[in-house]
């Protein structure tokens, strides 16, 4: 329940900085050059009608935008049997990425690499089914929240664990490698976690699953819809009934970075009005 709490307060804050950005204190242009206080140039062309920030922003290679991702993480992103990526989070990108006039280029590592590499200027946004966190949001920026993740619990078919109450006799819970699901089942029993020794860290969803499994580990702890896939192709698993924390997906930006923030977020808009947003969702979540 503190969980929840927590979560949602993180909501509301990035519901409010969200507030405060998009206002007045976010002049359109302003590296453009300043030509208001120029009269005798009124025959010039004039740049006042040029569409607000689209040149304000750049990225880490030119006409590009660097996604970094961690594509084991199905149905938001995955490797295809031909070396490619598909998934909701590379499409909404890549539709993201022509809306600003530039090429999506995804770059795939480890889940804790994502997050850093736009931190350090290496990728332009972080999409990987990132949980907007307090502590997330002060090494980095979110966009605007685009789905809710819920994590949930998976155990073998007949396990003892029956409730998430019961997690709390599991010996051995696994894990994403610093997701949010690792950090709050790692945390103290105090703060709703699990304590250390009671977790392993996977490198990914699918090891931690396959640790299951093999009955190495007690049960999983995952976000929803990778959980379902992940039941889906293994046999005697289920998802405990209840959700363990909900929580709101984002794009994650290195701080400062107002310009592209922006121009994600209208192009996000635009995608989510016109139907595009919902399109992709939808070829890849069926509705139960
Ligand atoms: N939502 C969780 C988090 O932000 C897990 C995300 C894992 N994503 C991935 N592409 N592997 O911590």
């Amino acid at each position: 329940m503190k969980k929840i709490f927590a979560l949602l307060l993180t909501l509301a804050m990035v519901l409010s900085l969200a507030a405060c950005g998009g206002g007045s204190d976010a002049p359109a242009n302003t590296d453009a050059p300043a030509n208001t206080d120029a009269p005798a140039n009124t025959d010039a062309p004039s740049n006042t009608d040029a569409p607000a920030g689209d040149a304000a922003f750049t990225t880490v290679e030119s006409g590009k935008l660097h996604m970094s991702t961690n594509a084991a993480f199905p149905p938001y992103e995955m490797t295809t049997d031909n070396g490619g990526f598909e998934g909701i989070d590379v499409e909404v990108a890549d539709a993201i990425a022509k809306k600003l006039g530039l090429e999506l280029v995804v770059d795939d590592m480890g889940f804790d690499a994502a997050l850093t590499a736009v931190q350090t200027g290496q990728s332009d946004i972080a999409m990987a089914g990132i949980t907007v966190t307090d502590d997330r949001l002060e090494v980095m920026d979110f966009s605007d929240s685009y789905a809710t993740g819920i994590q949930v619990v998976i155990v073998k078919e007949g396990s003892p664990i029956q409730t998430i109450d019961d997690l709390a006799n599991a010996q051995m819970i696994g894990c994403q490698k610093a997701t949010t699901g690792y950090i709050y089942a790692s945390d103290t029993p105090e703060n709703g976690g699990y304590g250390e020794d009671h977790v392993t860290a996977f490198d990914n969803g699918a090891l931690a699953v396959m640790a299951l499994v093999n009955g190495q580990v007690d049960a999983v702890i995952i976000d929803n819809e990778p959980a379902k896939s992940y039941v889906a192709a293994n046999e005697g698993l289920k998802i405990l009934d209840g959700t363990w924390v909900e929580e709101q997906y984002a794009i994650g930006l290195a701080k400062g970075n107002t310009a592209l923030l922006e121009a994600v977020n209208t192009a996000m808009a635009e995608l989510k009005a016109d139907g595009t947003f919902q399109g992709i969702v939808d070829k890849y979540i069926t509705a139960e």
